[in-house]
């Protein structure tokens, strides 16, 4: 278990904080849906626009390289959304098994054709896979959406399939002014804790694969 940033190279970009606070109470109920606004609607509701545009290249090459992928390997993204990881991983590491899964019609619906078939439509704590499935389950972003006794089943979840390795992301703050400025920003998110919070959960529940924080700045 490690505590390490494999998104590192995701474009940084600063939040437009005061410009969604005042719209926030209002839409999270819209955003919770993970409909068309959430993806594809207003910045206010959610993504504002969320199109493939090659940024998740130079992480599934992180994720290729610190997992040693090759092929044959099968790889399973939790809250896969429009398959944008899946895609690339594909890309990165030929003949790389992929699955997906997400709560959202709206983005499987959306999702990259080549990826589409292997992705379905369910819920992070009920992984439709058995024991020991994959090589590495990745789940960004996604968890801390599911109130706490949820969440801890999707931490066991993805303990459960993966036979070897997992990666998690969730939201968290590394100073006061992060935690504020998380606070005014955040459509969707249930759970949540500082690192310390986090990690007494993963103890709690046996999660022994890596993570890392997205941090709002
Ligand atoms: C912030 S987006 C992250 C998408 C993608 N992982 C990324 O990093 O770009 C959150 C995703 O979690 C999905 N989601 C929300 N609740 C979920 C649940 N209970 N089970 C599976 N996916 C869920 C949403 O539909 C959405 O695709």
């Amino acid at each position: 278990m490690s505590e390490v940033n494999l998104l590192d190279r995701y474009p940084r970009s600063r939040r437009p904080i005061a410009q969604r606070e005042a719209s926030v109470p209002r839409e999270r109920d819209v955003a919770k849906r993970f409909g068309r606004e959430y993806f594809d609607g207003e910045r206010t509701q959610g993504y504002g626009g969320y199109r493939y545009d090659g940024r998740w290249v130079p992480i599934a090459e992180r994720f290729r390289d610190y997992y040693a992928l090759t092929a044959g390997d099968r790889v399973l993204d939790v809250g896969c959304a429009k398959g944008f990881l899946l895609h690339d991983l594909r890309g990165v590491v030929p003949d790389l098994r992929v699955s997906g899964l997400d709560i959202s019609a709206y983005a499987l619906d959306n999702a990259l054709t080549d990826v589409r078939p292997s992705c379905v439509r369910g819920t992070a704590d009920v992984l439709p896979y058995p024991d020991d499935s994959f090589d590495l389950v990745i789940s960004i972003n996604t968890i801390h959406n599911l109130d706490l006794a949820r969440c801890k089943q999707a931490l066991r979840e993805m303990s459960r399939v993966s036979r070897k390795h997992a990666y998690l992301q969730v939201d968290s703050w590394l100073t006061d002014e992060q935690h504020a400025n998380f606070e005014r920003w955040q459509l969707t998110a249930v759970t949540y804790f500082d690192p310390e919070g986090w990690r007494r959960v993963f103890a709690e529940v046996g999660y022994s694969g890596d993570y890392y924080w997205t941090i709002t700045e």
